[in-house]
């Protein structure tokens, strides 16, 4: 079970990442303009959707459909780490930067975990109150 406090959480990592200036997803006050969208609407995602799709999705997108316009959030590719790298080194942002993220975890796999918990485990659970 997901909790309410973790589900807040991973929605303001997806708001923090701008994930919504490509995707919409309705119900949570904070939506896209659906109709000028440039990506599939995630409200559905998580039915449609498996873990280890998303996971590997989230990290290196132009590995799974080469030439996607999706941004490659937690690559690792530049430094060979086919884990994937938490935000602030896959984006090379600043120690400030850095230190505003770590709310959200400090590995990938803390970080990838929120996010996908937020929109696959917090929706199936009902957290989402759009649903
Ligand atoms: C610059 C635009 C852009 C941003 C920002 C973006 N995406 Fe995407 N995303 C896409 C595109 C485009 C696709 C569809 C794949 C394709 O056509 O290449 C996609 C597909 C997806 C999918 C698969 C959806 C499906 O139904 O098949 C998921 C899940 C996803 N993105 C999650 C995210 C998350 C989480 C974030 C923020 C961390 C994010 N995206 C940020 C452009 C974006």
């Amino acid at each position: 079970m997901m909790s309410a406090g973790d589900f807040a959480l991973g929605e303001k990592f997806l708001q923090t990442m701008q994930c919504l200036d490509c995707h919409a997803m309705s119900g949570d006050g904070s939506v896209a303009d659906v109709i000028h969208a440039k990506a599939p609407n995630l409200d559905l995602a998580w039915k449609r959707l498996r873990e280890p799709w998303v996971r590997a999705w989230i990290q290196e997108p132009d590995i799974v459909r080469h030439g996607t316009n999706m941004p490659p959030y937690f690559t690792g590719l530049a430094s060979g780490d086919l884990r994937g790298q938490p935000l602030a080194e896959a984006q090379k942002l600043s120690p400030e930067q850095a230190g505003a993220v770590s709310q959200f975890g400090r590995t990938v796999e803390q970080q990838t975990r929120l996010l996908m918990d937020f929109f696959v485990r917090g929706w199936r659970e009902g957290l989402y109150g759009g649903c």
